[in-house]
């Protein structure tokens, strides 16, 4: 059903008219592929209309300024699920799934204050000690000198656990979360995760069902430093619908999961494609602190936010009507040469490693980005400790999606 078919993906990116050429395409990240394709949007049509693609009529946003103007305008530029939301698939609107990601202010900025201090500074260094330990505990239990999906044994490990922990979630349990998380933003397919819509729904309400269960132990409780009982206890989401708390779920889980668990992949393989870079890193290793954002900017694992426009609006010389789709493809930016020196090569001593639009900007920004960072820093500080090299032994395997940016499988070898 995924197995990847031989498309010639520099010949269609060179070839196909301008105005056919259709970057959401998941086959292109699948088989990553992307670079050409927004290479030409970049230099040729910087602002670009795509008037059909399995996802319907859309704008393409890809150079780095362009996107920063977008991600400034949301009083024009519209997240709420109502208008479509924040990806470039429209779901049924039966279906939509409130979340505050998916809304604009005032209603946003409201939950979003509830949830921010999860990252406040004492609670990431309550955190870290928890991570550290987690990560020592995965990092010892590999195996040597034996092919294993570093995916599966590490970056999945991880982050669910940090999951588990911002939720207070039972730790034996914790794979669930990544469960629901795969089922809130597979593509329905023959053969897939999930086949259909109903799929997706039968997995979300069994995770509702988890997770009001934890509520309702918490809500008559002294609030505490976790997910579930700062939406219990928050003015703005104590009173949530169960669909609202379903999508505010949706965002917590999938915002930390996908995203961190695919930065730690990509650093191993940036790693073995890049051995000089490899080579500084063990010669250096207080390095990790400028090679942790530049993994970050490297992989993108959110390749794009979409918004929809709510009034006609201008960027980049074109005029984007009221109600059109506006996909801000954060992959091309941040590889636009044009406000990041060669960006197409992964440079761990970067000197602003922080330029970069994985994160977002504006007002959506990412609520997780320094536990995200912090997460990925003690990982690397930890396998510096123990491995000199991890080997990549494998191709790659990549999620056919045009949103989540990642890897499934990644074959590696510990040499002991
Ligand atoms: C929002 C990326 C980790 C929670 C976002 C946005 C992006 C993003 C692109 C939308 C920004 C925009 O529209 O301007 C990432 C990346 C991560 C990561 C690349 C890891 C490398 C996390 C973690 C959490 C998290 C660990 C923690 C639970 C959220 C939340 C939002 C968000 C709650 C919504 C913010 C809002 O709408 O105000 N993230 N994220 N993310 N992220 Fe992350």
């Amino acid at each position: 059903m995924n197995a990847p078919v031989d498309m010639d993906h520099a010949r269609i990116a060179a070839t196909t008219p301008l105005d056919r050429l259709d970057p959401s395409n998941p086959a292109i990240f699948r088989d990553d592929a992307w670079q050409p394709y927004f290479a030409r949007l970049r230099a040729e049509a910087p602002v670009h209309h795509c008037p059909e693609s399995m996802f319907g009529p859309y704008w393409s946003i890809t150079t780095y300024k362009d996107i920063m103007q977008c991600e400034l305008a949301h009083k024009v530029l519209s997240s709420d699920s109502l208008h479509g939301g924040i990806s470039i698939r429209d779901r049924d609107k039966a279906l939509r799934l409130p979340m505050f990601i998916a809304m604009d202010p005032p209603q946003h900025d409201d939950q979003r204050k509830v949830v921010q201090p999860i990252v406040a500074p004492d609670n990431l260094a309550k955190m870290e000690g928890i991570i550290r330990a987690r990560a020592i505990e995965i990092l010892e239990g590999l195996p040597r000198n034996e092919t294993f999906n570093w995916v599966d044994r590490v970056s999945i490990e991880l982050t669910v656990s940090m999951l588990a922990t911002l939720f207070d979630f039972p730790q034996e349990q914790r794979r669930r979360l990544s469960h629901w998380s795969d089922c809130a933003t597979a593509l329905p397919m023959p053969g897939g995760l999930i086949e259909t819509e109903d799929q997706r729904e039968a997995a979300l309400a069994e995770m509702l069902g988890v997770f009001t269960g934890l509520w309702n132990e918490r809500v008559n409780a002294a609030p505490r430093p976790d997910l579930i009982s700062m939406l219990a206890h928050g003015a703005a989401t104590r009173n949530m619908t169960p669909r609202e708390f379903m999508g505010n779920l949706v965002l917590l889980i999938v915002g930390g999961n996908d995203t961190t668990r695919n930065s730690i992949s990509g650093g191993v393989l940036f790693l073995n494609e890049n051995p000089a870079e490899y080579a500084k890193l063990r010669a250096n290793p207080a390095l990790v602190e400028t090679m942790v954002p530049e993994i970050i900017r490297y992989q993108t694992p959110l390749a794009h936010m979409r918004r929809t426009a709510t009034a006609d609006f201008e960027v980049g010389g074109r005029t984007i009507r009221a109600g059109e789709k506006v996909v801000m493809w954060y992959i091309s930016g941040n590889r636009d040469p044009a406000a990041i020196e060669e960006p197409d090569r992964f440079l761990i001593d970067r000197k602003r490693p922080r330029q970069h639009l994985s994160f977002g900007f504006g007002i959506h920004r990412c609520v997780g980005n320094r536990l995200a960072e912090m997460q990925l820093k003690i990982l690397w500080e930890e396998i510096l400790q123990r491995f000199p090299t991890i080997e990549v032994v494998g191709k790659p395997q990549r999620v056919y999606s045009a949103f989540v940016h990642g890897i499934t499988d990644l074959p590696v070898r510990i040499p002991g």
